[in-house]
């Protein structure tokens, strides 16, 4: 099996203590297990500097949550793409269902924030998906290409100055958090498709990674990791315990 990214989004969860626990025993984990795929955690903003100091001599890479859609400057309570690159931030999340439903990001903001992450070398990890209702109204494919469309096509992005710096995530919105995960023969069909809708925009977005994020469990890990075109995986709440994250990444 090619290598993979396995990606554990922490969300907003934890303490100092529980953070750094989780991390060591990732770690010592990993000692024993050898793990080729990428591992990549995703702490909480306030956590991202500890956690880089243990980490920082092992394979695991670090990401951010969020990032400020401005550059530096008076927007307060923000963090910009030039401190997290600062931070040795090599990841960042855009596009999260929970920041695009529950914050009410647009488009426009995602745009702005891509190009952020862009100017400072930080690979973004794009999630995208459609809701419950457009997802029982078989509108799945048509939200996916739109939501690609945006990404790929805006003006206001600078994605094509580097898309070696974008990875895609597939997450449906039904799926986050629910236990409920699509039949292998949607998330073969749909993969498919992003594959090929990404493919038609743009020849140099070929080798584009996409991962697939919602409910991933140590029990659906390997069926989802071997559906053709999945590059990888989102973990949200499995990600949280050591012993579940561990067991993903050994497993597959
Ligand atoms: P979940 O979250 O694994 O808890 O469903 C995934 C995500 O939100 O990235």
């Amino acid at each position: 099996m090619s290598k993979k990214i396995i990606a554990g989004n922490w969300k907003q969860n934890g303490t100092l203590k529980s953070s750094v626990r989780l991390t060591k025993k990732i770690l010592e984990a990993l000692k024993k297990n050898k793990c080729r795929h990428e591992i990549i955690i995703i702490p909480p903003a306030i956590f991202l500097l500890p956690i880089k100091d243990l980490i920082y001599k092992s394979k695991i890479k670090l990401g951010a949550q969020n990032v400020s859609a401005f550059n530096n400057g008076a927007y307060t309570g923000e963090i910009s793409g030039t401190m997290l690159k600062d931070s040795k931030v090599e990841y960042c999340l855009v596009g999260h269902s929970e920041r695009r439903h529950i914050i009410n990001e647009d488009e426009y903001i995602l745009s702005s924030k891509v190009s952020q992450l862009i100017d400072n070398d930080i690979t973004i990890i794009y999630c995208f998906g459609e809701t419950l209702s457009e997802y029982k109204n078989k509108k799945t494919k048509l939200i996916l290409k739109n939501q690609l469309k945006k990404l790929f096509l805006s003006n206001k992005n600078n994605l094509k100055k580097k898309p070696s710096k974008l990875v895609l995530a597939y997450e449906p919105v039904w799926a986050i958090g629910t236990g409920l995960v699509p039949s292998p023969e949607e998330l073969a069909s749909i993969f498919k498709f992003i594959r090929n809708t990404v493919n038609k925009m743009n020849k140099n977005y070929s080798s584009i990674k996409i991962l697939y994020g919602g409910s991933v469990s140590e029990d659906n890990a390997p069926s989802l990791i071997d559906t053709e075109y999945i590059d990888g995986l989102l973990i949200g709440g499995a990600s949280l315990i050591a012993k579940k994250f561990i067991d993903i990444c050994s497993t597959i």
